[in-house]
């Protein structure tokens, strides 16, 4: 990739002071970058964006190459709050309803694009929009004064990011700015939704709004793989991949626990690891707590860390435990699946 190095300034922010002068100072000169044509790095309540005014085609253009993002795979487009969708999209009366109960939050909707001003979309007449929850992305976007195109804050084809440690390390010399607050707290990306013409509801990408809590609104079943071609362009590239290769383990509490510390003998080797299972272990920096077993809030939150942290150490494989697959567990788990490329082992 050719992407020439730029000056990146880091801006710290104190999240639970946002609304204080001097935070937003530091926020206002963030604002200013994207309104300028700049490339700014932001927390959200999912996972850190790479921001850029969405009406402004070379700006878009920059967050691809800061990226190394196929240029086919349309950017989310974020707007401060939810009654600024209404500039830049038609609404179905089914959206309407959805946006009422879920926004601001943690949920994008595709939907049919209006005007020609935004450049995010890769020429489909569709935007996909959102309105995030989080008090500084909020107020960031409002003092830009313009809607801003963020994918994730990542390499394409990386874990995502959620700890603003491991950002600057990716993103260094490819944004103008980022605003580092504090650690994300979904820790997974949005919920992606469609709406067919017939009023039914297609889930592009699960996360924190489950597929429990969007089941009244009438959910079209995906067909089987194969039979039908990605409904979102994004959902054709590799993604969320750690540098070592990534396994799921399947088994026993007692034979997980075995083969992990057979692996350890032998390799440097991480474990992403229930917290229930953490004593079996000595302690050190490759054995991660993923979380209680029962609490998927905070495997979901603390899953994008545990990747790029074992990245950092460097580690020649990762395990890890499988996830129950309800509620966000759904998410973590299509997560977990697509950086591992699909490689679970039975035990
Ligand atoms: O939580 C999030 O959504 C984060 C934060 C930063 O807001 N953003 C994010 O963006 O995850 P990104 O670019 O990593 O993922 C956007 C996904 C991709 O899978 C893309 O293909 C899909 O949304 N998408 C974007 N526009 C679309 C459209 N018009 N139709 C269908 N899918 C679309
Ligand atoms: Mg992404």
């Amino acid at each position: 990739m050719n992407q020439m190095k730029m000056k990146t300034k880091i801006i710290y922010i104190d999240e639970k002071n946002i609304e204080s002068p001097g935070e937003i100072d530091k926020l206002r000169e963030a604002a200013e970058a994207i309104k300028v044509g700049g490339l700014v790095v932001f927390p959200t309540e999912t996972v850190y964006g790479l921001g850029a005014n969405a009406l402004d085609a070379h700006a878009v253009q920059k967050v691809y190459e800061a990226k190394g993002r196929p240029f086919d795979n349309p950017l989310i487009v974020h707007v401060a709050e939810p009654g600024d969708i209404y500039s830049y999209a038609e609404l179905p009366e089914l959206a309407g309803e959805i946006m009422a109960r879920f926004l601001p939050g943690p949920l994008t909707l595709v939907l049919k694009k209006k005007g020609h001003e935004l450049d995010a979309c890769c020429k489909l007449d569709t935007v996909a929009i959102r309105v995030p929850a989080n008090k500084t992305a909020r107020k960031l976007i409002a003092l830009s004064g313009v809607p801003v195109a963020a994918p994730s804050a990542n390499l394409s084809g990386k874990p995502s990011h959620t700890d603003p440690a491991y950002i600057v390390k990716d993103l260094e010399g490819r944004a103008d700015v980022v605003v580092c607050g504090e650690n994300c707290e979904i820790g997974l990306e949005s919920t992606v939704v469609s709406f067919d013409p017939d009023g039914s509801l297609n889930i592009l990408r699960t996360g924190a709004i489950t597929r429990e809590m969007l089941s009244g609104y009438g959910i079209r079943e995906a067909a089987p793989k194969g039979e039908e071609p990605p409904r979102s362009p994004g959902m054709k590239y590799t993604h969320y991949s750690p540098e070592a290769p990534l396994f799921i383990l399947s088994g026993s509490e007692e034979k997980i626990v075995d083969f992990v510390k057979g692996e350890l003998r032998q390799k440097r080797a991480g474990f992403l690891c229930f917290d229930e299972l953490l004593g079996y272990f000595e302690k050190g920096d490759n054995i991660v707590p993923f979380g209680p077993r029962g609490d998927l809030a905070a495997q979901a939150k603390n899953l994008f860390g545990a990747l790029n942290r074992f990245d950092a150490l460097g580690v020649e494989a990762i395990y890890a435990v499988k996830p129950e697959k309800t509620g966000i567990g759904e998410a973590i788990c299509d997560r977990l699946m697509k950086a591992s490329g699909g490689k679970v082992i039975t035990l």
